[in-house]
């Protein structure tokens, strides 16, 4: 069944960080709790260090009860590397802040269950459509639901060591054509406009990435794929499907339920995520602040 921090029992904290700081698993296929560090001050090079093992190790950590303006979650992000703006513009040739809003609300700020975006509710990681796609997103939540508005996150690491052999070998060189296009076809959403499309033109990724910090293998899809390539396009879109409800099962799945003030950081090269629709959208605001830090070309 897919894990969320009260089914599991938390492991022991760990001592010896810099500075007061605590690192707590909370469920079996990732994340952790991250005690004792206010985000909104920076960070000595050790915290930061601790922190960025933190998630190697664990690809989920959450921090609670932080208070971040976007300039301190963007000068935040920026210990882990460049940050990358949203593909959607507000205007002809204006770049959307590097902090956006991932939100439930309307341009009257009212809720609402037809956001203007909503490929967020379908499994993805994040900018995979770009040819150096995200390390890390980081979501800060300044309103949440009174329940549910949970993110679910996907371990496709683990998904990939449980595929039979036979289907890692016959996936093992195939590369993968993601593209914004595709991702808004595929989610139902406005289709992508010609300034979106030439901004992020189609890539090619492996189908099997090697996560460049910890040499593991791990599968590279989601919703922003279109085809595989060299493939029949119907057969390649079948495969990404089979792959995508493999790595979905419950088993490699965590449930993050949030609370107001809660961080979370999480490693998009071994993850895929999605919102979920768990809570009256008509009703209740959901607003998060997100960074995105820029990764490496795929291998
Ligand atoms: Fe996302």
């Amino acid at each position: 069944m897919v894990q969320t921090h009260s089914e599991m029992q938390a492991g022991a904290a760990v001592s010896g960080m810099p500075g007061g700081m605590s690192v707590r698993r909370i469920a079996e296929i990732g994340g952790a709790e991250i005690s004792g560090v206010d985000l909104s001050q920076p960070l000595s090079p050790e915290t930061r260090d601790a922190i960025y093992a933190a998630f190697l190790e664990h690809f989920i950590i959450v921090f609670h009860d932080q208070d971040l303006d976007p300039a301190a979650q963007e000068a935040f992000s920026r210990n882990f590397g460049d940050l990358e703006g949203n593909v959607r513009r507000l205007a002809p040739g204006k770049l959307a802040p590097l902090v956006n809003l991932v939100t439930n609300m309307d341009d009257s700020g009212n809720p609402t269950e037809t956001p203007p975006t909503h490929g967020n509710y379908f499994w993805h990681t994040d900018k995979s459509y770009r040819p150096a796609p995200s390390l890390a997103t980081i979501l800060h939540a300044k309103l949440v639901p009174s329940s549910g508005g949970d993110t679910q996150f996907a371990n496709t690491g683990m998904a990939y060591d449980a595929l039979p052999e036979e289907t890692r070998q016959r996936i093992a060189d195939l590369k993968v054509v993601h593209s914004w296009e595709a991702s808004r076809r595929n989610t139902g959403n406005v289709p992508a406009t010609a300034e979106e499309i030439a901004d992020s033109p189609p890539v090619t990724h492996p189908l099997v990435r090697t996560h460049p910090d910890t040499g593991r293998k791990v599968l590279y899809m989601g919703t922003h794929t279109s085809h595989i390539e060299g493939m029949d396009y119907e057969e390649g879109r079948a495969l990404l499907r089979e792959l995508l409800e493999f790595a979905e099962q419950p088993q490699f799945v965590f449930d993050h339920q949030w609370r107001p003030g809660d961080v979370v950081m999480w490693d998009n090269r071994t993850l895929l995520h999605r919102a979920v629709r768990n809570y009256d959208m008509k009703l209740e605001k959901r607003l998060l602040h997100r960074t995105v830090v820029k990764g490496t070309v795929p291998v």
